[in-house]
């Protein structure tokens, strides 16, 4: 067993690379960031500059094949996610995956066994189950402060994606049930105790995008769950003013509620803009919310320092290539009542390749 910081090779450059990088930096005694890959050298080579990162490379089998690099954290277009996997397990390197964890099943079950085959750990990037408001609720309620839970709901709305590929279902896999839903599902999931999913209902559309998707924009999905509850998921790609991310938490003797943002955010009026300080707002004029301390209120550099313990083998792995799986195989069945106009049962094997196809195929 190594020791020392976990020296991390980051696949990817831009929006989920910067956000690992700047975590990273927080934690740099638990693991530091030794090279990037991205195609697209100039934003490597940035990435690298704003982070000190001493290696750039354009091609991610090169990072891959890097001997000082104990893991990767993939932060590439969702179908891509798998190939990736597949290459840094069989060069023994363990795998830190963005969310979704893939856009097929089948890739899903590949990138598993893979890890597995090769004695590498498949960690499963879900942020929310290291976001402190969130983690808070959890011991709130695993302490018995509500009596039984019985429904989990679970919002994430934007103004849709900042780049093209999110919009090309064949690069996504589907829209926001799929890009924003995976969260709260697997959010769900994880504050319940990992209980069997029974049925899954969902209602989706198309309602702002359509000139540039044929993905869903909107999307609110039912979940039950084993043991009596169940879980409502509201998900946006057509929210004006930001970034909308909050849980509401009922069980027959009390409640919780927390806005992730709202709560940790500055009210604030300007005429002039804010920059970046709102994420994913088209505009930043008038009335914001900027938040404070972003990547800390999410739980980013919480949750490096657990996949690095977890590499270390400090820590048993609290967000894997499995709990990626069940949010995946949710999905689809989620995808297929939209088309369906009915509840689908769980499991679901899928009768389509992508997520999306069960509910576009059957749309019309
Ligand atoms: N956990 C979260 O809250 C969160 C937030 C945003 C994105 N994500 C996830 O992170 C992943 C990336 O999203 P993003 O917003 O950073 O997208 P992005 O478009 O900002 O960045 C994608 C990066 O992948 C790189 N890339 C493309 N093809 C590549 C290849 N063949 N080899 C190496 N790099 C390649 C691009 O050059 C780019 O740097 C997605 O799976 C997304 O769902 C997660």
């Amino acid at each position: 067993m190594k020791n020392g910081p976990v020296r991390i090779g980051i696949i990817g450059s831009r929006f989920q690379a910067d956000c690992h990088a700047a975590s990273i930096a927080m934690i740099e005694d638990a693991m530091v960031v030794d090279a990037v890959a991205s195609p697209t050298a100039g934003n490597a080579k940035a990435l690298a500059e704003r982070y000190k990162i001493p290696r750039v490379y354009t091609d991610y089998r090169e990072l891959i094949a890097d001997r000082e690099i104990d893991a990767v954290t993939i932060t590439s277009p969702n179908a891509l996610h798998c190939e990736m996997t597949l290459a840094a397990a069989k060069a023994g390197k363990h795998v830190i995956c963005e969310k979704p964890l893939c856009v097929t099943l089948e890739e899903a079950d590949r990138m598993i066994e893979a890890c597995r085959a090769n004695g590498v750990l498949l960690l499963y990037a879900e942020e929310l189950f290291f976001t402190p408001k969130y983690v808070k609720a959890k011991q709130m309620a695993d302490l018995g402060a509500f009596g039984k839970v019985h429904l989990v709901k679970q919002s994430e709305k934007h103004f849709g994606p900042h780049s093209e590929w999110f919009w090309d279902t064949k690069r996504s896999g589907g829209g926001a049930l799929l890009d924003l839903g995976c969260h709260g599902i697997a959010f769900a999931y994880w504050f319940l105790g990992r209980p069997k999913m029974l049925t899954v209902y969902s209602h989706l559309g198309t309602y702002v995008h359509g000139d540039k998707t044929q993905a869903d924009d909107e999307a609110v999905t039912v979940v039950e769950f084993e043991g009596k509850a169940f879980s409502i998921i509201e998900n946006s790609w057509a929210r004006r003013g930001g970034m909308d991310d909050r849980i509401e938490i009922y069980g027959e003797g009390g409640l919780t509620i927390a806005n992730l943002h709202m709560g940790n955010a500055l009210p604030t009026y300007s005429e002039y803009g804010v920059g970046y300080a709102a994420e994913k707002a088209p505009t930043t004029t008038g009335w914001t919310y900027p938040v404070f301390e972003e990547l800390w209120n999410y739980g980013f550099p919480q949750e490096m320092r657990h996949f690095a313990r977890a590499i270390r083998g400090i820590e048993s792995p609290q967000a894997t290539g499995e709990d990626g799986k069940v949010v995946l195989e949710a999905i689809y069945a989620a995808y297929a009542s939209a088309g369906l106009g009915h509840k689908v049962n769980l499991p679901y094997v899928p009768t389509r390749k992508l997520p999306v196809d069960e509910w576009l195929d059957r749309r019309n």
